[in-house]
């Protein structure tokens, strides 16, 4: 009971401090929001997103679930996805995975998991998928932390194949999509540098929605 209210008692020294900073910190927060990027990452308590990018509030758009997955039919994310590209304009939407996922350790092991079968079977269709390049890595910790990375990279992807980001970046020349990892041991994130024009190109044949013949990723609007 005494951390539940400490919450409260936090919260008022939080009031103060940012209004010492700024007088006019809660006005300019009231009024509105533009941040330039979507962050899609893990439910994670050890993953604060704002803390780890050193970004004020109204300077990103969040969306976390176990293990940061991006399903096509998860109303949820694809509403955030829709949302962040139509109407805040976003320029970068990040994928951030990270190290000792809970969620991806227990998608490793077969067995079932009740009403998380069909969650992590998301993450077991990335391991199927890259059968060949895991089953390579002996060691257990390498190719745990080898498909945290290839959630990303497969998530990421999972983004660029909406109509959504597709369209607006045809028109427009963003979203550009990154894929991150988060190292507990250390603090530091991980650009995986994916290779968005790449990636989009390679999905046109059969994911294309724009309309158009063709998506014209140009490394130049990279
Ligand atoms: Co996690």
């Amino acid at each position: 009971m005494a951390s539940y209210e400490q919450i409260f008692e936090n919260n008022k020294k939080w009031v103060a401090a940012q209004k010492a900073n700024d007088p006019d910190f809660f006005e300019k927060l009231a009024r509105d929001q533009q941040p330039d990027y979507l962050y899609i990452g893990c439910s994670d308590s050890r993953v604060p997103a704002n803390e780890i990018m050193g970004l004020e509030p109204g300077e990103l758009f969040v969306h976390r679930n176990v293990a940061n997955l991006v399903n096509n039919t998860d109303l949820n994310v694809m509403s955030v996805i829709n949302y962040a590209v139509r109407y805040l304009q976003v320029k970068h939407i990040v994928v951030c995975g990270h190290y000792n996922c809970g969620g991806v350790k227990a998608a490793m092991v077969p067995q079932d998991m009740g009403i998380l079968n069909p969650w992590l079977r998301t993450i077991r269709d990335v391991y199927r998928l890259h059968e060949n390049e895991l089953d390579s890595i002996k060691n257990d910790e390498e190719r745990y932390n080898r498909l945290v990375e290839l959630n990303v990279i497969e998530q990421s992807t999972n983004i660029i194949k909406t109509a959504t980001v597709q369209k607006s970046y045809l028109a427009k020349g963003f979203p550009i999509v990154h894929g991150w990892v988060f190292d507990l041991h250390t603090g530091i994130l991980v650009d995986l540098n994916i290779n968005f024009p790449k990636i989009l190109q390679d999905i046109q044949k059969i994911y294309n929605l724009t309309g158009e013949s063709s998506l014209n990723a140009d490394e130049n609007s990279y």
